[in-house]
């Protein structure tokens, strides 16, 4: 498959899908960045587009805004994202689904609205950002952690679909990187009350620690833009060595060990 030219990006304001925006254009991609606020970086090949992934309509509009510009769309990066974090106990089925809400199903509903135009292309590029969390349980994060392993099966699942179709897709599973996601992240609103308060506020302040002191998102938007360019994208990818080798370790050790090990990290 020949490199991308004309991408949609969600999550364009902000952290990763800002960096990737500004160094997709930079490398002669048009870029439609799309975001709830609108804003994007400033770049002759970055189209700032107002769109909020939960809303049906307005995917649509954009999509058909892009075909109707471009004559095509090459690929699509599902990046818009968010976090609540609390124990699992105290999260509510409302609390659960507004997780799930941007995290999981925002993403599928931009990746239907694209679809149907890359099967009559005959190719497309169908691109999520997960996470590590997909892998690696998170404690007082359950729901942020099930919705990317969520998003990550259902990345994989889709690809087994739609290839016969000439489209191809692939996960971006980043570690911690410093970005607006930390200062955006909600607490349950039983967060702060009742048997795990105080181990959550414990381990939530030592990962939003970690998340600032965390990996630039140009690393991210690196592979991204490398996927992109790819003739066959890999079904996922997992930036940086340290997280790579993580990752293989969470597979090849005992799970208790696993377990063992992010407890002690993080309860
Ligand atoms: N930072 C990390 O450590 C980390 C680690 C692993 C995975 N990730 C994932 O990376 C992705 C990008 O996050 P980030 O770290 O770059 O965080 P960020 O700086 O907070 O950016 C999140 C982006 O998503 C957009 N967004 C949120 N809700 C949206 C909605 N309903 N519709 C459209 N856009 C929406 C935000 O723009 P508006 O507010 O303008 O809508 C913003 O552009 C997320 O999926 C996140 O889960 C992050």
């Amino acid at each position: 498959m020949k490199p991308a030219e004309i991408v949609l990006l969600t999550g364009g304001s902000s952290g990763i899908g800002a960096a990737a925006a500004r160094m997709l254009a930079e490398a002669g991609m048009t870029v439609y960045a799309a975001s709830r606020s609108g804003r994007a970086p400033q770049h002759e090949r970055i189209i700032p587009l107002v769109m909020d992934v939960n809303d049906q309509t307005a995917v649509v509009l954009a999509v058909n805004r892009i075909l109707q510009e471009q004559g095509r769309l090459d690929a699509v990066v599902c990046n818009a994202g968010n976090g609540i974090a609390g124990a699992a106990e105290d999260t509510s089925i409302e609390e659960i689904r507004y997780q799930f809400e941007t995290c999981f199903y925002g993403a599928v509903r931009v990746i239907d609205a694209c679809l149907p135009e890359f099967r009559r292309q005959g190719q497309g590029r169908i691109l999520t950002v997960s996470s590590v969390a997909a892998f690696i349980p998170i404690p007082y994060q359950a729901f942020y952690s099930s919705a990317k392993a969520a998003l990550l099966m259902y990345t994989k699942a889709l690809s087994l679909e739609v290839k016969p179709f000439g489209i191809q897709c692939c996960s971006i599973l980043p570690g911690d990187t410093k970005t607006g996601f930390t200062g955006a992240r909600k607490y349950t609103a039983r967060a702060k009350e009742g048997a795990y308060a105080e181990t959550m506020a414990r381990s939530v302040a030592k990962m939003e620690k970690d998340e600032q002191n965390g990996m630039s998102p140009d690393v991210i938007a690196r592979a991204i833009l490398r996927q992109l360019k790819r003739r066959r994208m890999r079904l996922h990818v997992t930036p940086r060595l340290d997280y790579k080798a993580i990752e293989i370790l969470s597979r090849l050790l005992p799970e208790r060990l696993v377990m063992w090990i992010v407890s002690l990290l993080y309860c």
